[in-house]
């Protein structure tokens, strides 16, 4: 039997690939960063995930306004990494794993999720970045990984409860397959940051601190928390913290956290990084 391990949860802000990739993770700026994945990097190597269950949103570069999935699952045996206006970034492929894909898709549309479907995409920043920062640079990504898209980019998001619920029905799908396969969950994105408008630059500490508080000991309140609070509170892209719902749900109601990581800033955003396993 396949089986939920570990959840992860880290922002995804573009300028970390590109300092990884340019070689900049030793300068002023991003050494501060870097060392709190160091913890992750070491612990990562033990733990051998065989699939990262990664949850992310694509920022425009797959789906655009002609398509614009809530949910959406790559079946597909691999992933490109997309052009964001650079370039692709110089990452290895992701191999997706379709059987588990699959698999999951059936169980949670009959538990009455509806997802979409994807078996050809690229894959941008938001699931390149916290590859990179878990498992560094190799030639090939260590596991597989289904790619399981979000939108938190058109109005409007699914709820806090929604992706908490939607973990719950994940974990139940991945537990019924027919495969010993240590599976992680991934969440991405977030904390709190506005990369737009009259509040662009909104930094929010006292929300992501409580934020990281709850999500480790108080999800089911936590998923009650309307999707225009995290808005208000946590800034226009803040609202990208809804999918660490979706990993958390995946998880037992208690978890012993392994770790806890927080900056201010990377580029525009708060970063926030979990560690938790299921006790
Ligand atoms: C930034 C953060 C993001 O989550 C993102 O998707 C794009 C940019 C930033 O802080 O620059
Ligand atoms: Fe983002």
């Amino acid at each position: 039997m396949a089986r939920i391990t570990a959840g992860v949860a880290t922002s995804h802000v573009p300028a970390i690939g590109a300092a990884i990739d340019l070689g900049k993770t030793g300068d002023d700026y991003w050494a501060p960063l870097f060392k709190g994945y160091e913890f992750g990097r070491k612990w990562i190597e033990q733990s051998r995930p065989d699939v990262v269950f990664l949850v992310y949103n694509d920022h425009a570069s797959a789906f655009g306004m002609d398509l614009v999935p809530t949910f959406a699952i790559g079946c597909g045996d691999e992933f490109e990494p997309a052009d964001e206006g650079w370039g692709p970034r110089p990452v290895p492929n992701v191999e997706g794993c379709p059987e588990l894909a699959w698999h999951i898709m059936q169980s949670v549309i009959q538990d009455d999720f509806d997802l979409t479907v994807v078996n050809e995409m690229t894959v941008d920043h938001g699931l390149t970045v916290p590859l990179s920062l878990m498992f560094g640079q190799p030639a090939a990504w260590p596991c597989k990984v289904i790619p399981f898209a979000v939108n938190v980019v058109v109005y409007p998001p699914p709820s806090g409860q929604r992706c908490y619920n939607l973990g719950k029905a994940i974990r139940k799908a991945v537990e019924s397959f027919d495969e010993d396969l240590n599976v992680q969950v991934w969440g991405t994105g977030g904390m709190s940051h506005q990369l737009q408008g009259p509040r662009a630059g909104l930094i929010n500490r006292e929300f992501d601190r409580d934020f990281l508080q709850r999500i480790v000991e108080d999800p089911e309140g936590l998923a009650k928390m309307p999707h225009i609070d995290y808005v208000r509170q946590a800034g226009s892209e803040g609202i990208e913290l809804v999918m660490w719902m979706i990993m958390r749900g995946a998880l037992n109601e208690h978890v012993n956290e392994l770790h806890r990581f927080y900056h201010v800033p990377a580029s525009n955003t708060a970063v926030g990084h979990l560690i938790l396993v299921n006790s």
